[in-house]
């Protein structure tokens, strides 16, 4: 019987395995694809992270090899273009707005505040992995902000005390 269980728990390690070795595959391959092309790292990462759904930190060093470059250059390219994730999204995703037009009308307080009320750090997943934090620069709803958006609905007005209430009907809707 103990040895059933073991069998068992080796298989899922096997396919945790294999799944990473097929990514690091896919990103070198990818890699490789792009590396040839001028300003391919961009188109690069992007489909890394439209096939992955976020660009895994340890692949990095593939892909900087493929366009010669070092590790921490890539992760700059990653770190400054708010729309690449490095940790995979969440069933929901919470983004505020921290661009000028909301940060006038308070989205400050919102951006300072959202991880305490919401129990999330920015680019976490949420414990419970329902949803994901992020930061974003501006949804088009400026005249209306603080903005904030959950999933594919913009919300006007936010302010910090209604944050957790409008996420919790917006997870059960
Ligand atoms: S600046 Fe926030 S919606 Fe435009």
């Amino acid at each position: 019987m103990n040895r059933r269980k073991k069998t068992g728990g080796g298989i899922g390690v096997e396919q945790e395995l294999e799944s990473v070795k097929l990514m690091k595959a896919f990103v070198q391959q990818t890699a490789a694809k792009h590396a040839s092309t001028q300003g391919g790292l961009l188109p690069c990462l992007h489909e890394i992270q439209a096939e992955l759904g976020f660009i895994p930190n340890d692949c990095l060093d593939s892909v900087a090899t493929a366009f010669s470059l070092s590790t921490a250059e890539v992760h700059g390219v990653v770190s400054f273009y708010h729309d690449f994730r490095t940790s995979p999204s969440a069933q929901h995703c919470i983004q505020i707005c921290c661009a000028e037009a909301c940060q006038a009308s308070g989205s400050r307080e919102l951006e300072v505040g959202a991880a305490d009320v919401l129990g999330v750090e920015f680019d976490q997943k949420h414990p419970t992995g329902d949803y994901r934090l992020e930061r974003v620069y501006c949804l088009g709803n400026c005249a209306c902000g603080p903005s904030i958006r959950i999933d594919d609905e913009v919300y006007g007005r936010i302010d910090l005390a209604g944050l957790p209430q409008l996420v919790n009907e917006a997870m059960q809707s």
